[in-house]
């Protein structure tokens, strides 16, 4: 073997072992010690709701009532292996599911499993759980709709609880004319990425990753605005998709981008605030030295 190859050897494992340590210190370190709701929120209910009706996963409204706390706390902790040892329920659930396997959460200590699964009881108790999911219409799309959805997009009709204009930070095809955002991900092709209507209508209600969350944590879209913009986004998939696949790619890395650039503006805004503040006072003890 040569000096080379070996050093190349000894590094891959260094650097990934580096890249995920930041990964863990970027993403799973915010989650514990939080809330199991919150939990809950950000990390289930892009898939499940509790009485809302199935999604890409089972409606968990008595799940308990169907499998024992024990089977439940093995099967969150690690769905795959309790799927591949044959488990004839858990088999049925992934038949039902269209195929789809849930994935493995990172950090899924029992304590946190314990945490939802109680939660998971509580709510299946209320008669409107808060993970019902918001409400949103299934009568057919107009092409009204689509041109609501298009102005929510493009920040000519502002949203209720004035959320940001989808594009300040994404484009679709055709749009790019007036120029969109590249910092995130193209969304001429999202309808189909994320299954059709309900689940990228839940998505919307609930986004599932770090920019989308902070930027809609406090100005959630509303279930008719959500509405349109599914509508736009369905129209959009007829223009010719780019390289869906390069995008899928970079997704990971636009998203970490955007989480830093949203700690970076922070920093901007605060240190610009200290400035304005420093140089008026610097102005001021100036002109007391002029004026003496
Ligand atoms: C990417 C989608 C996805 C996410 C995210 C997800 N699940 Fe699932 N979940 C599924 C699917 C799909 C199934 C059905 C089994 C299968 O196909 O793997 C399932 C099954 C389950 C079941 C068994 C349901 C039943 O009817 O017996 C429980 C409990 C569960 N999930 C809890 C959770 C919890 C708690 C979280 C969040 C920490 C979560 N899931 C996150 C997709 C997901
Ligand atoms: C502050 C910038 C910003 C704004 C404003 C914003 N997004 Fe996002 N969005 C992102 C980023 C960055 C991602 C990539 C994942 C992440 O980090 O959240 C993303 C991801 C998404 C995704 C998932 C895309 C995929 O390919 O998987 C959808 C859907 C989405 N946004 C829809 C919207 C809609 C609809 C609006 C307007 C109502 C909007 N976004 C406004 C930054 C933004």
């Amino acid at each position: 073997m040569t000096e080379t190859s070996e050093r190349v050897l000894l590094q891959r494992p260094l650097r990934t072992a580096a890249t995920v340590l930041a990964l863990i210190a970027l993403f799973a370190v915010p989650l514990w010690g939080q809330e199991a709701a919150t939990d809950f929120k950000q990390n289930c209910m892009s898939c499940h709701t509790v009485g809302g009706g199935r999604l890409t996963g089972p409606d968990l409204k008595n799940v308990a009532q169907r499998r024992d706390r024990g089977w439940l706390t093995t099967f969150i902790q690690d769905p795959k292996s309790v799927i591949d040892a044959s488990d004839a329920y858990a088999q049925e659930l992934v038949k039902s599911s269209r195929g789809v396997v849930m994935p493995t959460l990172p950090a899924m200590t029992k304590a946190r499993v314990e945490a939802l699964l109680t939660l998971i009881d509580a709510e299946s108790k209320l008669e409107k759980s808060q993970f019902a999911g918001v409400q949103i219409s299934e009568r057919p799309f107009t092409p009204r709709d689509v041109e609501i959805g298009q102005g929510i997009f493009m920040g000519t009709i502002a949203t209720k609880n004035g959320g940001p204009s989808c594009m300040s930070c994404h484009t679709v095809q055709g749009i790019k004319l007036f120029g969109g955002g590249t910092l995130a991900p193209d969304l001429t092709t999202v309808f189909e990425r994320y299954q059709g209507r309900k689940t990228l209508s839940t998505w919307l209600s609930a986004p599932a990753t770090p920019t989308m969350q902070s930027a809609f944590k406090k100005q959630a879209l509303e279930g008719e605005e959500i509405l349109a913009l599914v509508a736009y986004f369905q129209s959009t998939l007829a223009r010719n998709p780019e390289d869906v696949s390069a995008e899928r790619l970079n997704f990971i890395l636009v998203g970490l981008a955007g989480a830093l650039l949203v700690m970076g503006l922070f920093d901007v805004i605060w240190n610009k605030r200290l400035r304005t503040v420093r140089r008026a006072l610097v102005q001021e003890r100036k002109l007391e030295t002029v004026n003496e």
